[in-house]
């Protein structure tokens, strides 16, 4: 599913979702919880992270890619490093990836993907052993090429233990095996690689097309997001 906007087509009882925005809102909830985060509350507004405040929480908020005024932080991975986020819950709205999460909650299970921890997804997954719809967070809507190179590479780790259901799955790993070889290179004319860089911001970029760097695996349990590797 290359857009939250379409799980309406999608009838998500008894499967398993990844959800993954790759630049940069799962990415940077996985090095969150890498660098000790407590819980992620993914929400869909403003006003409503804002609000978390009050319960003793870290806020978060970014809208097309840069930091909103008034929250402690913006999106970059970097900035939940250093012990800044140290056993302490975070509430998080993003412009795609909190939508992509919250959206999904009818699913059995709600699983946040990245290429950070994409091997931790992929034994999850294979331990399930229901049927999985990778939602992708996209762009407003539109579809986005990392989110679907990142379900091609799930893709790839899972072809040996699930059977592919539609074009979309097989298009996702050719278009991964295409690119693997140098992701950063493939992905240079992207939309929002482009619109990253037209804002100064590089290093996420590289850092959230590391592979395999995490073993951590954020959950949707109850009301937030926990890492069950850490359980
Ligand atoms: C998103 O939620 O679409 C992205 O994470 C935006 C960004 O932080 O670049």
């Amino acid at each position: 599913c290359y857009s939250p906007e379409l799980l309406h087509l999608y009838d998500l009882e008894g499967k398993a979702v990844v959800a993954v925005d790759i630049l940069r809102a799962t990415s940077t909830m996985v090095t969150a919880f890498a660098h000790g985060a407590r819980d992620i509350f993914p929400v869909m507004d403003l006003e409503e992270c804002r609000a978390f405040s009050q319960k003793g929480c870290l806020t978060a908020a970014e809208r097309n890619g840069i930091k909103a005024d008034g929250f402690d932080f913006g999106n970059s991975p970097f900035s939940y490093m250093n012990g800044a986020v140290e056993s302490q819950s975070i509430a998080i709205t993003t412009t795609n990836g909190t939508r992509a999460i919250r959206l999904s909650e009818a699913a059995e299970e709600v699983v946040v993907g990245s290429f950070l921890n994409l091997r931790t997804v992929a034994s999850h997954l294979k331990e399930l052993q229901i049927d999985v719809v990778v939602v992708c967070a996209g762009w407003k809507g539109q579809f986005n090429l990392e989110d679907t190179l990142f379900a091609g590479a799930l893709v790839e780790c899972l072809e040996k233990s699930f059977a592919f259901e539609n074009d979309a799955t097989l298009a996702s790993l050719h278009l991964y095996q295409a690119a693997k070889s140098d992701v950063f290179s493939f992905l240079k004319q992207s939309s929002h690689v482009r619109r990253l860089e037209n804002l100064g911001i590089h290093e996420d970029i590289q850092f959230c097309l590391q592979h395999n760097l995490y073993e951590v695996l954020p959950v949707w349990r109850h009301d937030r997001l926990v890492d069950l590797a850490a359980v």
